[in-house]
């Protein structure tokens, strides 16, 4: 996955470099491209100003050869004087229209055609002027013969020579035109590799990240899995764990009580009296702030350990049929003192805190009354944590009814007469108003439980 990472991220500079490269590139074939075209206008543009001289001196030059022709053929003097007036003025304009052209040179090829035209123009120029002398002295045969001979040989070599500095100007120009072609295909041919490059590694871009996001897709299906089994197994664990602390909790309950000489019934009768209570309670609206559903359901599972305590007691103490002395009933007191302190030492190390500290109040302060006259901090009222309050009406209750080595059950009639009597003295009254009132699925429990009890 690491260098999976690493991938798009290589691809996104060699983008960026390819990007980069190109458009370098493009720049400088522009900057020679410019250059080129520029260098093309300067060709084009002195092809175009020495073709006007080149036509110029051909014009002039056969303006020239006429002017020597009429001046052999003339038999006027005054006719041959115009004519030669006419030579000399044609002929200097010529040889400065020559020496200008000749300023245009700019390589050393034209420089050598250029001195090529100049010599054979001044060859035809000096037999001109000795064609022109014969005429004069009335040679005209020999004039003719210079006229039609040398001098129209010259006027073709110059011709030819004139020809040939506008086949190297063409040639110049193919060239540069050549070059421009040539760079305009490479411009082209760059762009469209640039072009081809980027797009192949944007689509391979795209395909890596399209397959890293299915495998990030994959990775976090297969982690969501694994939390989901990891999940399921700890929930399982924890469920199993607090099983195990629920039945070792209901048989250490079972023991202190087997050693009271009761069978387990008591801490099944008094969880059943504790939710039917806390429920009704909670219905009703009463301690709404303290009574909510976690708190019943740790106090029914907090009941059973209300008597833990008694291991301290001895069972002689525990099993003695007749009455106690002070002394003795002071020792069964002790049970709900040191109730908190087992189930302290015992559980206090789950993690369930709250559980932990609702047992321990249930068993330290069960005994404790309404009036204060309770034992064993002599707690009154609303000081006397509810879930003992609770408790107390439910332990009393089946006590009452209950055998013991020490007494005969009493009749549920008049156990629910005590706790009638006993409500604002013993018992929260509030509480116990709402116990009175439950009386018939009260009943129902105790006499099916009595009823099973004998079965056994
Ligand atoms: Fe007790």
């Amino acid at each position: 996955m690491q260098s999976m990472k690493k991938i798009p991220f290589k691809i996104f500079i060699t983008i960026l470099i390819a990007g980069v490269i190109g458009i370098l590139g493009e720049i400088i074939l522009k900057y020679h491209m410019d250059k080129l075209l520029d260098n093309y206008e300067e060709i084009i543009y002195e092809h175009t100003v020495n073709r006007d001289y080149m036509n110029d001196i051909r014009v002039m030059l056969y303006e020239h050869q006429a002017l020597v022709a009429h001046h052999v053929m003339a038999v006027e003097e005054s006719q041959m004087k115009e004519y030669e007036q006419r030579e000399e003025e044609i002929s200097v304009k010529l040889t400065n229209t020559l020496s200008e052209f000749g300023k245009r040179m700019n390589t050393d090829e034209r420089e050598q055609l250029y001195h090529k035209v100049y010599s054979n123009y001044y060859s035809y120029l000096n037999n001109a002027r000795v064609a022109i002398a014969l005429s004069e002295e009335g040679k005209d045969g020999a004039a003719r013969y210079y006229l039609t001979g040398s001098m129209a040989d010259f006027v073709e070599k110059v011709n030819s020579d004139l020809d040939n500095l506008d086949i190297l100007s063409v040639n110049e120009m193919n060239e540069a035109k050549t070059r421009m072609e040539y760079y305009i295909s490479i411009s082209v041919l760059s762009q469209f590799i640039c072009i081809l490059g980027i797009a192949i590694a944007t689509v391979v871009s795209v395909v890596y990240c399209y397959r890293i996001a299915k495998n990030l897709d994959r990775y976090k299906d297969n982690l969501e899995k694994e939390v989901e089994k990891k999940t399921k197994t700890i929930r399982e664990n924890s469920e199993r764990m607090i099983s195990y602390q629920n039945s070792t909790i209901i048989g250490m309950a079972n023991l202190i009580e087997s050693r009271d000489g009761n069978t387990g019934e008591h801490v099944k009768r008094t969880s059943y009296y504790v939710e039917l209570l806390a429920k009704e309670a909670k219905r009703r609206g009463l301690y709404s702030d303290i009574l909510t559903d976690d708190y019943i359901e740790l106090l029914v599972k907090a009941t059973p350990l209300h008597d833990i305590g008694k291991i301290v007691v001895s069972d002689k103490i525990l099993q003695k049929p007749g009455k106690l002395t002070p002394q003795e009933y002071e020792i069964i007191k002790l049970h709900a003192k040191e109730g908190g302190k087992v189930i302290q030492n015992v559980i206090g190390d789950i993690d369930e805190n709250e559980y932990v500290a609702m047992a321990s109040d249930v068993a330290t302060y069960h005994h404790e009354k309404w009036d204060g006259s309770g034992y064993n901090e002599g707690l009154k009222g609303e000081e006397i944590p509810l879930c003992a309050r609770i408790m107390a009406l439910a332990d009393v209750f089946d006590a009452l009814v209950s055998k013991r080595v020490y007494k005969e059950a009493m009749p549920v009639d008049e156990a629910f007469k005590i706790i009638q009597e006993s409500s604002g003295t013993h018992f929260d009254p509030k509480l116990a108003e709402v116990f009175l009132e439950l009386r018939p699925d009260i009943e129902a429990c105790f006499f099916e439980n009595m009823q099973n009890v004998a079965q056994v």
